[in-house]
């Protein structure tokens, strides 16, 4: 028997003598592990989960049957309609309850949202029952979709259930079991909720382990654990490592040993932390007994069985991914295919951002900095509802190469990048993290009448080669409102031409392959591998303008609800002394007095001038982003 493999299922057994107990444990330890292993060993993709219920029953096999689900679902799309939504996940935002769903879910699909109360607790039937519309659906990995719920009425469960509109409510049969199962609520607060495979590895999104901000954390107090079923109670199968590396709300781990040779076999499957609790981590004997387990490579083993036991399990909705792995849905088939750019030659340049409705800005923002030389974007959607899928489609077809990753996390924007990094690391060489209001420019160039195209990524294909340099930091140039009172029609770099004096912070390119493991990063700069460091570009070389203080009314729209770090709602009286807030704004949603001539100091229209110089139209004058106004 494998002895990392642990067995902790003892609930549905209790009424087993200790004989019986242990003779049926190991019959269904074995067939159980020997399925563990065809999971491993197969693609796992043509198993049923019908052949297998009634021996596992459906916890343990949970993810078997997802994945049928979706093979059943692709192999017969007639069918399609008639097969049940199946939520899987259920995460309680302030404002919503997020569902994840292994259906697919068009968006047309007319869907309701389903509540439940129960009136009498030991009767199983008698449920009061609530329908609303559903706020939005969305696609989410490979394996899932996500419908967004309101939050459950007064006194009704968040076991949101969704339904088909037109389909008939079936309390008792098919929701009883959601009623009184609490476990699949998760909070935005406290749970994994992402993975990626890196080599023998896998990095971990968790939050809730409440590490030190901009710091590296002691990895010592962290497992991952791997497996089927029912992660929290423990149930099913879970193979466990030790974390190689922590920090913030990444914990990277190796792989299980059995299948560190072939991870492309962890693709998709579930993952969590664990973690000391409070009453074992201050205790000294007990952080030598983490380190005793560290020294064993068999965490399963009897002897460990018990110190393990201090350790909690934290929620998760985290399935593996493989970067490598392409997005299959929209190819109609489950035949995965790898990308196969590692073996080939990587982008120079890429770039990844976050951002939360701001649709309209993007062709701008591609368009110029594909022609400095960016190659491949990488879009962190943090709930858009403008229309932005389209916008990104409209750009792909036009040969831009962007893909949109759902991200819906709160206050993750420096996890978000190590995600990105980490993506965009078999793909490109450079990645730029920087936000879609700014704009590099080269100030020297023009001067000198260079046309500037591709002179971001010459820039940093110069230092490709470089065995110190793994970071370039740019300084940014806040503009202002530049006397407009409206937003500008041929875009920022057009219309915003005023701004402050001195510099305010830098952005960066890095080299995604040399990044400290821990992947932390403040502030959008990366804590860089052991012997790298970064470079400053001189200002007389290379800026970014940053299109920051708009004219009132996209500023406004910014502010109320901003991707960044440290300001999530600016109304909110925190960190009133931080860059991020626009100075003597104070906390009012209000237009302050002259707006449009604040943040005024030197009129630069350098990148006006470049960028009608290249892309205006010779006839119309008209540039490529702008959109014919009704
Ligand atoms: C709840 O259900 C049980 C079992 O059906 C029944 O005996 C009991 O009277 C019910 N209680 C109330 C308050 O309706
Ligand atoms: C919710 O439940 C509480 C306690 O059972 C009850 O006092 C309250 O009236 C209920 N509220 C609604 C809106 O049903
Ligand atoms: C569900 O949660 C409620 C309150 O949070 C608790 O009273 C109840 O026992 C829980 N049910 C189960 C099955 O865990
Ligand atoms: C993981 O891979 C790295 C290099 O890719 C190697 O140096 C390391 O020894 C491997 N670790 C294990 C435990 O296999
Ligand atoms: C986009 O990516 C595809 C596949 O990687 C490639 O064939 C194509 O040339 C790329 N397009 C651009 C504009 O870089
Ligand atoms: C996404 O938007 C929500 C507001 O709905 C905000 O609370 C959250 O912090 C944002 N996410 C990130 C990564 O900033
Ligand atoms: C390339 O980098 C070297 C330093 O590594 C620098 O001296 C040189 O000016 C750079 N060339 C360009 C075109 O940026
Ligand atoms: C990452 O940073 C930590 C803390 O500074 C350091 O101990 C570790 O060696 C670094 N790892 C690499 C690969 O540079």
């Amino acid at each position: 028997m494998n002895s990392e493999q642990r067995w902790k299922r003892k609930r549905s057994y209790r009424a087993y003598s200790r004989a019986q107990y242990l003779s049926v444990r190991s019959v269904i330890l074995c067939s159980c592990f020997l399925v563990f292993l065809l999971f491993l060993s197969t693609d796992r993709l043509p198993i049923r989960t019908v052949s297998f219920k009634p021996v596992l029953g459906v916890s343990t096999l949970s993810l078997l049957s997802r994945n049928s689900v979706s093979v059943q679902d692709s192999i017969n799309r007639g069918l399609f309609h008639f097969w049940p939504l199946r939520v899987d996940e259920r995460v309680l935002f302030p404002d919503h309850v997020l569902l994840m769903v292994s259906n697919r879910i068009q968006r047309t699909d007319a869907l309701d949202c389903v509540y439940y109360k129960v009136l009498n607790a030991s009767a199983s039937d008698d449920v009061r029952v609530q329908v609303r519309p559903l706020v939005s659906t969305d696609e989410y990995d490979e394996f899932r979709w996500i419908a967004r719920c309101p939050l459950p009425p007064t006194n009704y469960s968040a076991t949101v259930d969704l339904r088909r509109r037109g389909d008939a409510v079936v309390v008792a049969e098919k929701h009883g079991w959601s009623l009184r199962d609490n476990r699949t609520v998760h909070s935005w607060e406290r749970m994994a909720y992402a993975a990626v495979l890196d080599g023998n590895t896998t990095v971990v999104f968790v939050k809730g382990l409440n590490l030190r901000p901009h710091r590296v954390s002691d990895h010592r107090f962290f497992r991952c654990q791997f497996g089927l079923g029912n992660l929290e109670k423990d149930e099913g199968f879970a193979l466990v490592t030790e974390a190689v590396a922590a920090a913030q709300e990444v914990v990277r781990c190796l792989l299980p040993r059995s299948i560190r040779k072939n991870p492309e076999k962890a693709h998709g499957i579930r993952v969590t932390i664990v973690k000391a609790n409070n009453r074992v981590q201050g205790d000294h004997n007990a952080m030598n007994s983490v380190v005793r387990i560290r020294n064993h490579r068999s965490l399963g083993q009897r002897r460990n069985r018990r110190m393990y036991r201090d350790y909690v399990p934290i929620p998760s909705v985290a399935r593996i991914h493989n970067p490598r792995v392409r997005r299959t849905y929209e190819q109609k088939s489950n035949q995965r295919t790898y990308e196969q750019k590692s073996n080939q030659k990587k982008y120079e340049l890429c770039a990844c951002t976050m951002l939360w409705n701001q649709a309209s800005s993007l062709r701008e923002w591609i368009t110029y900095h594909a022609w400095l030389g960016v190659e491949r974007w990488f879009i962190y959607d943090n709930n858009s509802d403008d229309g932005i899928q389209e916008a990104i489609e409209e750009l792909n077809l036009q040969d831009y190469n962007v893909s949109r990753h759902n991200w819906p996390w709160i206050k993750t924007q420096e996890a978000g990048f190590s995600h990105c990094a980490l993506r965009a690391r078999n793909e490109c060489r450079w990645v730029g993290f920087f936000d879609v209001d700014e704009f590099f420019y080269f100030p020297r160039d023009h001067r000198h009448g260079l046309s500037g195209q591709n002179s971001l990524r010459t820039l940093v294909a110069n230092f490709s080669s470089s065995e110190t340099i793994a970071e370039i930091r740019t300084s940014c140039h806040s503009f202002g409102p530049s006397g407009l009172s409206s937003h500008p029609l041929q875009g920022v770099t057009v219309g915003y031409t005023c701004r402050l004096q001195s510099p305010e912070r830098h952005k960066s390119i890095v080299r995604p392959d040399l990044l400290n493991t821990t992947l932390l990063n403040v502030v959008h700069h990366f804590r860089l591998r052991e012997g790298y460091r970064y470079l400053n570009l001189p200002e007389s070389a290379a800026i970014i303008n940053h299109y920051k203080y708009q004219v009132w009314e996209t500023f406004q729209a910014k502010f109320f609800r901003r991707v960044a770090t440290y300001v999530v709602d600016w109304q909110e009286n925190q960190n009133t002394g931080s860059k991020d807030r626009a100075p003597g704004l104070g906390t009012e949603a209000i237009e302050p007095p002259n707006w449009r001539l604040k943040f005024c100091e030197v009129w630069d229209t350098g990148l006006r001038d470049l960028v009608l110089a290249n892309f205006a139209d010779p006839a119309t004058g008209s540039l490529p982003w702008e959109r014919p106004h009704l």
